[in-house]
């Protein structure tokens, strides 16, 4: 059996080791200490906002962008329905009623028209939501200047997940900026990694002041142990800060590579019938994080899943696109205004209300798009026999 070839597996840039020696010479083998602050100082700077905390996931920023916000029982909270669950748990940690809404055709992020007539329609029924959360999807930025635009005038904040989009530019601005906050992952399949890990930015030192009060207990300033609140254990430790560290000089040559691994894929694979690629948008630098392809059952023979197991079996890790969050079974999806594929007639047992806002175009590229291995230290080789095993297909 010829060597797995993983969907995006981590890559180190050599500095890490050196970093986490550091950590251990200073014996801060903790959730705090001098790398995470000289993280926390350098990430800001490489996004370009002027404040960040470092935690233990991408969800628990949310998860703490989400209490910040006030975000409870009774309210609603929009998000993209085509994103990872982890942009949307937090929500429900808090609460409050995820509502679903379709992706836009060209750049496969939250539909800004759609966005804008439901937030009209909630403003007339007295009842704006508390957030707006759009992902970025697959390391492509969300038309910030729109959303953020549409949210303002009904004075919504809008909360950007950035997780998979560090290092992509919208208009030239770092991805997350323009909204009142914004979070990035580094789990380990993401463009940098820290193993797991995650972090909170905004312009507002108050915001994230008072997320890292809760990131550590909410532990008020006495010399015993004194909360007056309730916080979490969602501190990032010293040495996974120090992998981060050495992860964050590389970020520009990872960018470069996941870049030219879509090329690579894209001239080999653009002419064969029934297969296209993820648009990039005219606003901005996608990272590619992941390639992403729709394949159209009828123009290449075979579908994405067909596609998918080809691949497995010959030991090549590849990934439908996220399952829409309308379509899980988690959620209990009042389809009144969705797409109506998911009907509500289910017990909430276990499960969580929420609402849809249209739904098919996610549908679609869920059916369709299959994520392909997009690791930086892929070689040539590698990508070939990615290419060679999807050309394959075809002849099925
Ligand atoms: C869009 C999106 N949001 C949120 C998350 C959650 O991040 P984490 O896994 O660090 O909790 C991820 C990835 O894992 C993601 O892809």
């Amino acid at each position: 059996m010829d060597r797995r070839i993983f969907l995006s597996p981590p890559h180190m840039g050599g500095k890490e080791l050196e970093y986490i020696r550091q950590a251990f010479d200073s014996n801060y083998i903790a959730p705090v200490g001098p790398m995470v602050d000289t993280f926390e100082k350098a990430f800001a700077e490489v996004v370009g906002i002027a404040h960040a905390v470092a935690l233990s996931s991408g969800t628990a920023a949310m998860h703490l962008a989400m209490r910040n916000l006030g975000v409870g029982p009774g309210d609603e909270v929009f998000a993209s329905t085509l994103t990872f669950v982890g942009s949307v748990t937090p929500i429900v940690f808090q609460g409050a009623r995820p509502v679903f809404i379709d992706a836009d055709r060209d750049t496969w992020n939250l539909d800004p028209d759609l966005l804008a007539d439901e937030l009209a329609r909630c403003a007339k029924n007295g009842r704006l939501p508390k957030a707006v959360v759009p992902t970025d999807l697959y390391g492509q930025c969300v038309d910030m200047d729109r959303i953020v635009s549409i949210c303002d005038h009904y004075g919504v904040p809008v909360i950007s997940d950035s997780a998979e989009a560090l290092g992509a530019l919208y208009k030239g601005r770092h991805a997350g900026v323009g909204a009142a906050a914004a979070v990035f992952s580094f789990n380990g399949n993401k463009i940098i990694t820290t193993s797991g890990g995650g972090m909170l930015v905004s312009e507002d030192g108050d915001f994230i002041e008072r997320a890292r009060f809760l990131s550590q207990q909410a532990r008020d300033a006495a010399p015993h142990y004194e909360h007056a609140t309730i916080g979490y254990n969602y501190r990032m430790s010293n040495i996974l800060a120090a992998i981060g560290l050495g992860q964050l000089e590389c970020l520009e040559a990872r960018v470069r590579r996941t870049r030219e691994i879509f090329d690579y894929y894209r001239t080999a694979l653009s002419e064969v019938p029934g297969i296209s690629f993820m648009p990039e948008a005219g606003y901005g630098r996608a990272t590619r994080w992941l390639t992403v392809i729709l394949i159209d059952p009828e123009a290449f023979g075979t579908d994405r899943e067909a596609v998918r197991l080809a691949l497995e079996a010959r030991n090549i890790e590849a990934r439908p696109v996220w399952k829409p969050m309308h379509l899980q079974p988690a959620f209990v999806v009042d389809a009144d205004i969705g797409s109506g594929r998911q009907r509500s007639n289910a017990t909430l047992r276990g499960r969580y209300p929420a609402r849809a806002v249209g739904g098919r175009i996610a549908e679609m590229l869920f059916d369709h798009g299959l994520c392909l291995p997009s690791g930086t230290a892929m070689t040539r080789a590698d990508l070939d026999r990615v290419i060679d095993a999807v050309i394959f297909c075809r002849n099925l």
